[in-house]
């Protein structure tokens, strides 16, 4: 069996009850958000995040759910959406799960006020149905996702960040939002308990790694669904090339930096680059970084005993980092 299939086992009827909240929790009396809507429930992603959240529910509560765990995934999974369409605009990406992204086809206008209604849809279905508890992890994490996004393109302009930099970095716009799936599946069933705080970690952690194989597939060139090498034509920073800066000679540096700077839209240079950093070590770099991090996130959970869910979390984790997309 295929691991993702192996993961979904213990959630199968929930991922399937999922889909069809998800898909009528964006629904509009607006025909041109219908269309567009429409268009983004059948690209789906990996909907990793949902997941995240009903196995941790059921880790917690040794496998009951409420109704308000799949207000909790709808309301991610929404709010997720709704970053990459912004993400999109921001990065002045063309593509996203294999098609055409939401401002290639629509245009950037459309595009930040169809992510703008996904998040408020998201809050909706919270204060709905008084989720209060559930609102208030989401909105911490949407706060830190802006933030982060923020943070990133403030130091995109200084070319020389820091390790430490670059995690907090990663922390607020990615991993930020796991933990919320992760502290939102245990708070649905289990509110006040440590299990909150205990997922919320385990879901930061795992998140750091999921972001850093992110970046790690901008170096490569396998077809993921998206652009890859376009972090240095926007002169985002990622840990491969700051690992690489931090530890070649003065020369190769200014080198680097001078082709960051003034040739990132020269496909021949960034392809230079690219290589150096492979030759350099920067990859295999981040891949011991991001394998840390695993090590820390399996930690948490050997704290609970065993059963499906544990393993399917597990699972997880490992997929994580051994995925193709
Ligand atoms: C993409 O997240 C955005 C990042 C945080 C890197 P996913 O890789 O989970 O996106 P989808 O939902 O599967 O497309
Ligand atoms: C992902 O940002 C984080 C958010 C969407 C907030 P990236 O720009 O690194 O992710 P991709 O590669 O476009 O999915
Ligand atoms: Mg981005
Ligand atoms: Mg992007």
């Amino acid at each position: 069996m295929k691991t993702v299939e192996q993961i979904k086992q213990p959630i199968l009827e929930e991922m399937e009850l999922f889909e069809e909240k998800f898909s009528q929790s964006m629904s509009s009396k607006v025909a041109l958000l219908n269309r567009i809507t429409h268009y983004i429930v059948k690209r789906k992603g990996k909907q990793m995040r949902p997941m995240f959240v009903f196995l941790s529910a059921k880790l917690v509560s040794g496998g009951k759910i409420l109704e308000r765990t799949y207000r909790g995934a709808s309301v991610i999974e929404l709010i997720h959406t709704a970053s990459l369409v912004h993400d999109d605009v921001v990065d002045d990406s063309n593509q996203r799960r294999g098609f055409f992204s939401i401002n290639a086809l629509w245009k950037n206008k459309i595009a930040v006020l169809v992510g703008d209604y996904l998040l408020s849809k998201g809050m909706l279905v919270c204060i709905d149905y008084n989720d209060f508890d559930l609102l208030k992890i989401i909105s911490v994490a949407v706060r830190e996702v802006v933030e982060g996004e923020l943070l990133q393109i403030e130091k995109a302009r200084n070319l020389d960040i820091t390790e430490e930099v670059y995690y907090e970095i990663i922390r607020q716009k990615t991993a930020t939002l796991i933990a919320a799936c992760c502290s939102l599946g245990a708070c649905s069933v289990a509110p006040a308990t440590e299990a909150v705080e205990d997922m919320r970690k385990f879901g930061e952690l795992i998140g750091m790694a999921f972001q850093i194989k992110d970046d790690l597939f901008d170096y490569g060139d396998t077809a993921i669904g998206k652009p890859t090498g376009i972090d240095i034509k926007e002169q985002k920073m990622t840990l491969p090339l700051i690992y690489t800066l931090n530890t070649c000679s003065k020369q190769e540096k200014r080198w680097l930096i001078n082709s960051v700077k003034n040739y990132n839209k020269d496909k021949k240079r960034v392809k230079e680059v690219i290589a150096f950093v492979k030759n350099t070590g920067g990859l295999i770099y981040a891949e011991k970084v991001m394998h840390n991090y695993k090590d820390k996130a399996l930690a948490i959970l050997k704290r609970y005993p065993d059963s499906e869910y544990k393993e399917a979390l597990e699972l997880m984790v490992t997929f994580v980092i051994d995925r193709k997309k």
